[in-house]
């Protein structure tokens, strides 16, 4: 097949590496200096949607994958069918339900997901006063995308009232804060369960485990994701069909009957709370860093298995994952999630992939002549497969110090609270 990727991360080098290895031609735009070496890279940005179009048409693209959740909230779903071109992915409808955090809860409510009880508000004045009535602890969400950062734990009632002030007030995030949700405190271990959906139907992949925080014991700023692992013993493989009829099928019954059938990846982030999983947000889209280890495992091929869930034919393709776990180490910029430097040499790449077991995607790299130098904050995400988590982690680590990029750094306790359950 001929197949499109939009996007520059990880998770799109990790796409497009399993792509290239199942046989296919790939193309992606605008891809980095990993997706340059699977295949064509394409100098459109994610969200120039009529020049996607165009050039899936133009070169008889038969799949397009969009990687992140910007172009499937602008509806490239919608715009590539009306060019009768495929895509994996919700259309613009469904896709609010990570664009709009109050859709999300709304259709949430409609479905009767567990999720912490909330409130929306537009007016500063009301969301004070129920500030004041609830007390801290609260988590304050900007409606809308706000790039990971419209997100705040409030633990005072003071961090609360700034909150909802920097966002409606100040338009801290634009437009993204028109609104704001205001949720309960969930305390607990966090999951992702990511399912390939069709219509009513959901194929759960295993679960995995996103490292957010940016340093060591989950401290400092929240990031797009310092590492990752699979599965996650908090949420075994033997629960998997029973958390996605819980939380994932009906999500799907809902859009189903709102006259939307959900198509592509639906993405469940999950507090495991004492009163059984919560529902944290969703995506409509692979994690990343959590696709790098789920990719590693999946020996079907990825695009079998979405031109299916297009075709309304999912039960035809029975998914294999490999029974190892996987666990992917990002290796970020100083300074990253706040300023950082670009532009350093990276060394090493070739001495650190040089068995299965191991993987390099690239993520904010590029190439530059013979030279691949970095060009974004999270710049690898090393990724080794083992017997079981412990080796998995050790493959990776063993990896990292072949890696030689001045100015970076990654955490050093990717996988411990899973080891800590195993
Ligand atoms: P979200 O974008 O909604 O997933 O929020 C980003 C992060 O904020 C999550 O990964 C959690 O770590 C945290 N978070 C969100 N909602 C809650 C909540 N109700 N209770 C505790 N932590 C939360
Ligand atoms: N790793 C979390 C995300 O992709 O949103």
């Amino acid at each position: 097949m001929r197949l499109l990727i939009i996007g520059s991360g990880g998770r799109e080098h990790a796409l497009a590496w399993r792509f290239h290895r199942a046989g296919h031609t790939v193309f992606c735009a605008p891809g980095n200096g990993g997706t340059a070496k699977e295949g064509v890279n394409i100098a459109i940005a994610d969200d120039d949607i009529p020049a996607l179009v165009q050039f899936a048409r133009d070169k008889s693209i038969d799949l397009v994958v969009p990687g992140p959740e910007l172009p499937l909230t602008l509806g490239i779903t919608d715009a590539m069918k009306e060019a009768g071109i495929r895509c994996f992915g919700p259309d613009r409808y469904c896709a609010q339900l990570e664009g709009s955090k109050s859709f999300a809860k709304d259709v949430m409510k409609r479905s009767g997901v567990p999720t912490a009880p909330f409130e929306v508000f537009s007016s500063l004045d009301q969301a004070e006063t129920f500030i004041r009535k609830q007390g801290a602890p609260l988590v304050i969400k900007a409606d809308g995308l706000a790039a990971g950062k419209g997100v705040i734990i409030a633990q005072s009632e003071k961090e609360a009232l700034d909150a909802v002030r920097m966002i409606l007030k100040e338009k801290a995030f634009g437009n993204a804060g028109s609104q704001v949700v205001i949720e309960r405190f969930l305390c607990g271990e966090e999951v992702s369960l990511l399912a390939f959906c069709s219509g009513e139907q959901a194929v759960p992949l295993p679960s995995a485990q996103d490292h957010k925080a940016a340093f060591d014991g989950d401290t400092g700023p929240n990031t797009g994701g310092m590492g990752a692992y699979s599965p996650a013993p908090v949420l075994p493989d033997t629960d998997l069909e029973r958390i996605s009829d819980l939380v994932i099928r009906p999500i799907l019954h809902c859009m189903a009957k709102d006259g939307h059938p959900y198509t592509g990846i639906l993405y469940a982030g999950l507090m495991m709370t004492e009163d059984g999983p919560m529902v944290l947000e969703y995506n409509v889209r692979f994690g990343d860093p959590e696709c790098q280890p789920l990719l590693m495992r999946l020996e079907t091929d990825p695009a079998e298995i979405m031109m299916a869930c297009i075709e309304h034919n999912l039960d035809a393709i029975p998914l294999s994952i490999r029974q190892e776990s996987a666990l992917g180490v990002v290796i970020v910029a100083d300074g990253y999630p706040g300023k950082y430097p670009k532009g350093m040499e990276i060394h090493g790449l070739e001495e650190a992939d040089t068995t299965d077991n191991i993987t390099v995607f690239q993520a904010g790299t590029v190439r530059d002549g013979n030279l691949t130098k970095t060009n974004g904050g999270r710049i690898l995400c090393v990724t080794a497969l083992g017997k079981d988590l412990e080796e998995a982690q050790k493959r990776a680590y063993n990896t990292l110090p072949l890696i030689d990029i001045k100015q970076t750094r990654y955490r050093t306790d990717i996988g411990q609270k899973g080891l800590r359950r195993s």
